[in-house]
């Protein structure tokens, strides 16, 4: 069977002020009624002809109650896997391969990040039946997306021998956030992708190649596991033998490792996904994928714009209006206001920053 495996771990805070370390932004509806976590898990509906498990939902224990919530509200029966601190995506993923072989089975797992939009559900469902028979023989499969700029923030992927299956490939070479100067060699050279960050595997694919790479993470996680417990839906592993596991991701501690290596590891192997996908890393980048007026603009809530162009403005509580402005994110909530330029919206850290030091 194919277990949906959500990663939830990061705050997110380019998307302040709708994204605070409370509520971080893949729990809120940044788009239509859903949150990002919700249309994560929603993005599966459909895939009929897949035999689907439940979902395994992976999280900091401090966000259990909203999520529970979460899966409720959308009658989504599945487990929370509850770390009691972050140790990145490797252990994260580490732990929910374990959880997923608890009843002996060896399934599939198609990890997705808990905050990506994917606008077109049906290229994306697609390019997952496409994965599903790399991985079941022993791939892990990676997403990779047509890059537009030298974006430092993302794995690249090289393409390498044909697949012979739509576009599937085996992956030439890994590297994870590049230096800008490469980043851009890499966006001239053509043969380049970004990595989505969506990954697809057998369980025991994945817990061999960690064991291979990071036996370290392996054992400390396999002790967590195994001091664990099901509480309800919720499952927890042991918090002293966790929080002894160093921390790292899926991309330096195994995919950098496994491209281009013909040693005992599981093969890499690469699918191209064109499906409206962003990481909505931020404000702009959520923009860029919104469904847009013939303005160019993308509201929500109460807002009125005469005679503006290329703008995103979120209205939470109260009416926004703008006037002849354009290229600019408006961002209203409750206790705070943002207002930036649409090139600069990277630069909200800066702010958070600010607010941590100054409080
Ligand atoms: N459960 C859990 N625990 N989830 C985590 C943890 C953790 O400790 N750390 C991160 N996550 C979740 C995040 O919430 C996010 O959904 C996903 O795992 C990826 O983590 P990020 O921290 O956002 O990774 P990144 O953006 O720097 O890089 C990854 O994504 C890029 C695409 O957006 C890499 O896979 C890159 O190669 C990729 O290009
Ligand atoms: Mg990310």
């Amino acid at each position: 069977s194919l277990i949906p495996v959500v990663l939830s771990g990061g705050s997110g805070t380019r998307l302040w002020p709708l994204s605070r370390e409370k509520y971080p932004k893949q729990l809120l509806p940044l788009i239509g009624e859903d949150s990002l976590l919700q249309a994560t898990l929603r993005r599966m509906e459909g895939l009929t002809d897949v035999q689907l498990g439940a979902p395994l939902v992976v999280c900091n224990e401090e966000y259990r109650f909203v999520i529970a919530e979460q899966l409720r509200l959308m009658g989504t029966k599945g487990a929370i896997l509850l770390e009691p601190v972050g140790r990145n995506t490797a252990p994260a993923l580490t732990l929910a391969a374990l959880a997923s072989m608890r009843d002996g089975e060896d399934p599939t797992l198609l990890v997705m990040p808990a905050d990506h939009v994917i606008m077109d559900v049906a290229s994306f469902q697609g390019v997952v039946r496409l994965a599903m028979p790399l991985a079941t023989e022993g791939k892990i499969v990676t997403f990779g997306i047509t890059p537009d700029s030298p974006e430092t923030g993302y794995g690249y992927i090289q393409a390498g021998e044909t697949l012979g299956r739509d576009g599937a490939s085996r992956i030439a070479r890994f590297v994870e956030k590049p230096d800008l100067a490469t980043a851009q060699a890499y966006l001239d050279a053509g043969s380049y992708f970004w990595n989505s960050g969506l990954f697809m595997m057998r369980a025991s694919v994945w817990l061999s190649a960690i064991g291979y790479c990071r036996p370290d993470i392996l054992t400390a996680c396999r002790a967590a596991w195994d001091q664990g417990s099901a509480d309800g839906d919720f499952l927890r592993v042991g918090k002293e033998a966790f929080m002894r596991c160093p921390s790292d991701s899926i991309d330096y501690a195994v995919m950098e490792r496994i491209a281009g290596c013909e040693s005992s590891l599981p093969v890499g192997a690469f699918v191209p996904l064109s499906a409206g996908w962003s990481d909505v890393g931020a404000w702009d980048s959520l923009w860029q994928v919104l469904p847009k007026d013939d303005q160019g603009n993308v509201s929500q809530g109460d807002a009125l714009l005469e005679n503006c162009h290329n703008m995103l403005v979120m209205a939470e509580h109260r009416l926004v209006a703008c006037i002849g402005v354009e290229d600019m994110v408006v961002v209203e909530t409750p206790d705070a206001v943002l207002v930036s330029h649409m090139s600069k919206t990277q630069h909200v850290k800066r702010i958070v920053d600010r607010l941590k030091r100054e409080g």
